[in-house]
């Protein structure tokens, strides 16, 4: 497995263009499935969740051609319902693909997804939509088992604002009989986007970014060409990395907007922010003052995708602050490796206590997960003297030539096969 090579301590100084946001790519791909006609999805991030999710649409029959980064899915061949374990264990949005198999076929058999190991990751809301819309499930043997005569509209209330339950149901019902109505949906911007590219496709969907998504049930879907939003947690993940490292970095490509509970508080870290049109432009010259408290919460809350980056950036900052992650059970398994590095953090229940130290220090470190990965490679950018972060493999699930985009601005770091 590649490592990462890192010799920390350098200001980042330049201009880097953000990706097409993951969390938008692998539903829209996922929807492909839902016509005959071509989609071609623009500026697809070359990054191994999306070469997954191309291998299960393989395995379905569908055919994927590239033309340099726009991908073109022919889902017209399709003639498999059934999703092997070893694929959807590489991919846990391999569940998207329930709704728009079951949409296709009547029928669906996925095995239980797999993902970042970032604490119990329960389906119910997903399976419960989906029986509201007529679908007979059967679990057996670690496979999903699905199927229905026709699927018909109703009405959905989530328990919680699930954005892959929200996106699953959406799929399921642009093609159901009659009217389907999500409440207390998620309204991150990626189910925004979702429903644009159904509509592009002749769907109707509409109140998406509200918390009550309706769909009313179309009887075709068209092909679409569609160039999905940017990737918010990547423009993140690099505005904490100068707030942290120190320099002035340009991002291309962003909308401010869905960043602004990040914003908001790297203001209260110190940093300068301009926003103009679609780039946001960071200066950190001194040392970051500590932000008090910091919760994950649903959009348009603090994202959990950026809790262990701002717990990095908490680690380096003039005082204390707390973290409280309130999505997921188990996502503080970076907490140790920061440690390693001369960190002072404790964690109790669902909360990091971070006590800021002057500087952090090189060492190994070990990714666990796509988010908290990340995060240990900017905390080795800003450390002093050199690190080595091994198992990047669960980095490249996300990022776009993370170390390519990231020496470009001045840090030193290399990639080296072992
Ligand atoms: C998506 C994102 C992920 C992000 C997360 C929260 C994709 C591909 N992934 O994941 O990067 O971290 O949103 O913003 O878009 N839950 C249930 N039952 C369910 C489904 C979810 O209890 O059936 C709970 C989860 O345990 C969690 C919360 O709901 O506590 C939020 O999860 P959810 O929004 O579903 O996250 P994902 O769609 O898996």
């Amino acid at each position: 497995m590649d490592k990462y090579m890192i010799n920390g301590g350098r200001r980042l100084e330049g201009c880097v263009r953000i990706q097409t946001a993951k969390n938008s790519v692998l539903p829209i791909l996922a929807a492909s499935v839902l016509t005959d006609e071509p989609v071609t999805v623009l500026n697809v991030p070359d990054i191994t969740d999306v070469r997954n999710m191309v291998k299960i649409l393989g395995c379905l029959g569908c055919r994927a051609v590239y033309d340099g980064d726009n991908l073109t899915i022919d889902s017209s061949p399709a003639d498999n319902c059934e999703i092997p374990r070893a694929l959807a264990h590489e991919l846990r949005s391999s569940v998207f693909l329930l709704g728009s198999v079951i949409s296709r076929f009547r029928k669906a058999k996925i095995a239980y997804p797999g993902g970042c190991d970032i604490g119990l990751r329960p389906v119910d809301l997903h399976l419960t939509g989906l029986k509201r819309l007529g679908v007979d499930i059967t679990e057996s043997n670690g496979y999903i088992l699905c199927k229905c005569e026709k699927l018909v509209g109703n009405e959905i209330m989530l328990d919680c604002p699930s954005v892959g339950a929200t996106e699953n149901i959406m799929l399921a019902a642009v093609k159901a009989e009659g009217t389907t109505i999500i409440k207390n949906a998620a309204r991150e911007p990626e189910i925004e986007d979702l429903q644009n590219f159904l509509n592009s496709m002749g769907a109707k969907v509409r109140g998406a970014g509200s918390g009550s998504v309706v769909v009313e049930g179309v009887e075709k879907l068209g092909g679409s060409v569609y160039q999905p939003i940017s990737d918010r947690i990547e423009a993140g993940t690099y505005l904490i990395a100068a707030a942290m490292c120190g320099g002035n970095v340009e991002l291309e490509g962003v909308n401010a907007e869905n960043l602004s509970s990040l914003l908001h508080k790297l203001r209260e870290n110190g940093c300068k922010l301009r926003i103009k049109n679609d780039k946001i432009i960071i200066r950190s010259d001194k040392r970051p003052v500590s932000v008090k408290s910091v919760e994950t919460q649903p959009y348009p809350g603090f994202p959990t995708d950026l809790q262990a980056q701002m717990t990095a950036l908490c680690c380096v900052c003039s005082g204390n602050s707390i973290v409280t992650e309130n999505l997921f059970e188990t996502r503080f398994k970076y907490v140790p490796e920061l440690r390693k590095m001369g960190a002072d953090i404790t964690v109790v229940d669902r909360s990091a206590f971070v006590r800021g130290v002057d500087k952090l220090r090189g060492a190994t470190t070990v990714a666990h997960d796509l988010r908290g990965g990340a995060a240990l490679v900017i905390a080795a950018l800003a450390a002093e003297g050199d690190s080595e972060v091994l198992d990047i493999s669960h980095i490249d699930r996300g990022y776009e030539r993370f170390e390519y985009k990231l020496a470009s601005l001045g840090a030193g770091i290399k990639r080296v096969g072992i």
